[in-house]
């Protein structure tokens, strides 16, 4: 059987496994996925030692994803913008190629929403390791505008610039946010819900047509989507799918198929109850 494990540290609470062990079997692949804790300092070592002895893949958590964009020998063009990597392939030459599937996985699950980003106004809040990852995957769905929204503004500010030769990126202040023409998307990607805070946007920009996204997710209802919730938004999601998303997107580098991600959706949604 060919193996792919998930590194990170911790790890017992990892979905993956179970996430792939549901997509191998829908797709009858011959393959086994498993968690791997590394030692904080052991990153490397835990790499090197899982491919010599033939492992095929890996997925990277926290905190090792910077360590793997710098253990990878290639890097796909999204995975050297996110400046992360949570996708770890063996080549055929025996090169280790590093990709970053978290923001097609954001992407194809706002599609699976049926929210189009394509000619829409998305406001992206937060400018960490998170919200970097989505930003080339988003700008390649051809955004009328996507801005980009922090509580420490100059971090956005430099999202921006790094980003401002792949599509129509602009940095606003949380003050003037108020001001700004409505937003049709709202993607929060800020760690605020796993801290039950806000992330700070003003409640003006919660309307009847807007759609808004936490990439957190948890048994109970997001605080950032039930406050959007409460205040009349179109429709709230929480980042369940995003997660199952960039799985799909993984496999696919690994076994050359998208497995289906509905069903693996239903089922991990009840493992949260
Ligand atoms: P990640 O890799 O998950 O993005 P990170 O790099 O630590 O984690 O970034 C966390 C993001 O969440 C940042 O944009 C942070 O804002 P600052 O840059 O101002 O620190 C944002 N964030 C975290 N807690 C927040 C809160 N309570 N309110 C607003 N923004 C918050």
């Amino acid at each position: 059987k060919d193996k792919y494990v998930v590194f990170g540290n911790p790890i017992a609470q990892s979905k993956s496994p179970l996430i792939h062990t549901l997509f191998a079997r829908q797709t009858a692949q011959d393959m086994v996925y498993e968690a791997r804790l590394a030692p904080v300092e052991g990153f490397q070592a835990a790499a090197d030692q899982f491919f010599s002895a033939g492992g095929r893949g890996c997925n990277i958590t926290v905190p090792f994803k910077e360590l793997a964009f710098t253990y990878a020998t290639q890097l796909t063009e999204r995975a050297q913008l996110a400046g992360a990597v949570n996708t770890l392939k063996k080549l055929d030459d025996g090169g280790i190629l590093g990709d970053n599937t978290d923001g097609e996985g954001l992407v194809q699950d706002l599609l699976r929403n049926q929210v189009a980003i394509q000619g829409k106004r998305i406001l992206l809040i937060g400018a960490g390791g998170a919200a970097r990852g989505v930003i080339l995957p988003l700008l390649a769905q051809a955004p009328a505008n996507l801005v980009i929204t922090n509580r420490t503004f100059t971090k956005a500010e430099e999202l921006v610039a790094m980003f401002a030769a792949y599509g129509e990126v602009a940095g606003m202040a949380l003050g003037d946010l108020a001001d700004a023409p409505h937003f049709d998307v709202i993607i929060n990607s800020t760690s605020a819900s796993l801290s039950q805070s806000l992330p700070g946007i003003p409640s003006s920009l919660i309307h009847p047509e807007v759609v808004c996204y936490d990439m957190v997710y948890g048994q109970e209802q997001t605080t950032f989507n039930q406050w959007a919730e409460t205040l009349g938004a179109r429709q709230v999601i929480d980042g369940l799918g995003m997660l199952v998303g960039q799985a799909a997107e993984s496999f696919m580098l690994w076994r050359g198929m998208r497995p289906g991600t509905e069903q693996v959706l239903r089922e991990l949604r009840r493992t949260l109850q």
